[in-house]
């Protein structure tokens, strides 16, 4: 349907029709980058499971291939669910994933490439034995999901987890095999949260405490913390925490207590729409990888009418913040500033309550690289003695959005915006005194005037963000006609957003740069590029040279 076909992005991975979830098997592979993802072949909507392809040489461009998995066997009837890849010591690769069996059993199963020599991996063999593991005695048979990809234990074996529950507690259920056939299953669980729900997508992962590079998932030792994510059935949030690994137990614990995989006071990967997400270790470049799925915020009759359902977020490298020890940070790769066209720079001083245009031409496939600066004589007046309230309640989600006007903020950007400013998204740093007299920063996107359709769903997304001492605030925006992918303090905070503007499409849309602070001046330093399409198509022999 051309009506709605502006809602299409230009650089980010979608297949060309149809409904897709969850990132699948993520690898690199003789030269390429593959990209497995949960597929109706058949509609808009979820059903039919299947495992799309497609390969890419820097994550930002791809082709698509033929289906890899599908449906053809009693233990994945219902469907060829979420798994993951291993690279065995030879370098071979092995994928366990989920299949819902002919009865609806969730089950796990191995499959392996075909022929080896095959860079674009496009025959995928079912093992004969499959399936190789099935719920556990006191695990019920449609809570068992989701095999994470393996790693080393020190006495030479592979140990995975799988994502289940048991009652209202979310658990990580913890295997050991020699050869993905056979599996045992440890005593203990790797963890558990109370009053969680399912635990799907479970991702468990090392990050070094010392070094900006990535890690092979069997990465351990003193140098390393460990992450684990699960994405929350009952809330459809992609939950981590960071902490210590013990090996010989198979456990993991986290730092803090408060801090722990799913509860309020936790984090999560990006406080927008990113779901089921999943890491890999590139090996080619040595980073991991993150990659979540953007689900759509309309209704399901509109992505039936434009015949198109999620997109997938730009690819993340994600480290451990070294300068804070307690959260992770993730970036757009590098690869995507291919796509960087002309820029502009600007400096600009805006003082309270005022929105000004930036004059940047079509608005409606950016990147925006920005640093802002509060005036120094207007934190001092607003700090100095009592003149300012102490807001230690603020929150993104509960606030009424960026019209809201505080001491210091907000201020930011309005993306996806029409001349009017009828349609807009702003992305934006809202600051607070805290009880300790301290700045407490937070980073929101309002998408409540995102859009005039009404089958949308419009939140105010975001958090607290960390800023330490001496950073000047910084923030990162990538947009691409419906998505809005925010990083703020580079990184620490991220937040997605999918908007659907009717006035604010192609060569209408504009960007505008906003301090609706009540005291405060703010400085503003940014450049703004214009973003290629990436081209992201059918597969033809010609690309095999
Ligand atoms: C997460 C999920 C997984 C499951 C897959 C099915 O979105 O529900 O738990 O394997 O999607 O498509």
């Amino acid at each position: 349907n051309t009506m709605l076909s502006w809602q299409r992005t230009a650089f980010h991975f979608q297949p060309e029709k149809n409904w897709m979830n969850d990132p699948n098997g993520p690898l690199y592979y003789k030269g390429w980058y593959h990209f497995f993802y949960q597929y109706n072949p058949n509609a808009a909507v979820w059903g039919d499971i299947v495992w799309g392809h497609a390969v890419s040489k820097d994550l930002i461009h791809w082709l698509y291939l033929p289906l890899a998995m599908v449906p053809d066997q009693w233990y994945d009837a219902n469907g060829v669910w979420t798994g993951s890849a291993t690279f065995l010591d030879d370098g071979s690769i092995v994928m366990l994933y989920t299949g819902s069996t002919d009865k609806f059993v969730q089950v796990q199963n191995l499959a392996y490439p075909e022929d080896p020599k095959d860079p674009l991996l496009l025959k995928w063999t079912k093992y004969s034995g499959n399936p190789v593991l099935v719920p556990p005695p006191g695990i019920g048979a449609k809570d068992f999901r989701d095999p994470t990809t393996a790693w080393k234990t020190s006495a030479g074996k592979w140990r995975i987890t799988i994502g289940s529950k048991i009652n209202r507690t979310g658990i990580s259920i913890v295997y050991d095999t020699t050869d993905f056939k056979t599996y045992e299953q440890l005593d203990t669980l790797l963890h558990q949260v109370p009053n969680t729900g399912m635990w799907e997508c479970i991702d468990f992962y090392p990050v070094s405490k010392t070094k900006a590079n990535g890690l092979d998932t069997s990465v351990n030792g003193p140098d390393v913390k460990h992450v684990i994510k699960a994405s929350m059935d009952d809330t459809r949030i992609d939950h981590y925490a960071i902490g210590t690994y013990s090996d010989s137990k198979g456990t993991w614990v986290p730092d803090n207590p408060k801090i722990d995989v799913g509860i309020s006071t936790g984090l999560r990967y990006d406080y927008g729409k990113f779901y089921a997400s999943k890491t890999f270790y590139d090996q080619h470049k040595k980073r991991r990888i993150l990659w979540g799925w953007i689900g759509e915020s309309d209704s399901e009759s509109s992505d039936v009418q434009k015949g198109w359902s999620s997109v997938q977020g730009i690819p993340r490298t994600v480290v451990l913040d070294t300068k804070t020890g307690k959260n992770l940070v993730q970036w757009p790769v590098k690869e995507t500033e291919s796509l960087r066209l002309t820029s502009k720079k600007f400096h600009m001083k805006v003082g309270p309550g005022t929105v000004v245009p930036v004059e940047v031409g079509p608005a409606a496939q950016l990147d925006i690289e920005a640093e802002f600066k509060i005036k120094k004589d207007d934190l001092e007046v607003i700090f100095g003695e009592d003149s300012l309230e102490a807001d230690e309640e603020f929150s993104c989600e509960t606030s009424k959005g960026s019209t809201v006007r505080g001491a210091l903020g907000p201020f930011g950007f309005s993306v996806l915006a029409d001349q009017s400013l009828s349609e807009q998204t702003p992305v934006y740093f809202y600051v607070t005194k805290g009880k300790d007299s301290k700045l407490k920063t937070f980073f929101c996107t309002d998408t409540s005037r995102s859009t005039k359709a009404n089958d949308v769903v419009k939140p105010v997304y975001g958090s607290f963000v960390p800023v330490l001492k001496g950073e000047k605030l910084t923030m990162r925006i990538l947009v691409d006609h419906s998505i809005v992918e925010g990083f703020g303090q580079g990184g620490r905070t991220c937040i997605t957003s999918r908007v659907y503007p009717t006035k604010a499409i192609y060569g209408a849309t504009k960007l505008f740069l906003f301090n609706n602070a009540i005291d405060a001046t703010i400085t503003a330093s940014f450049r703004v590029w214009q973003m290629n399409n990436a081209f992201i198509r059918p597969y033809s022999a010609d690309d095999s040279t």
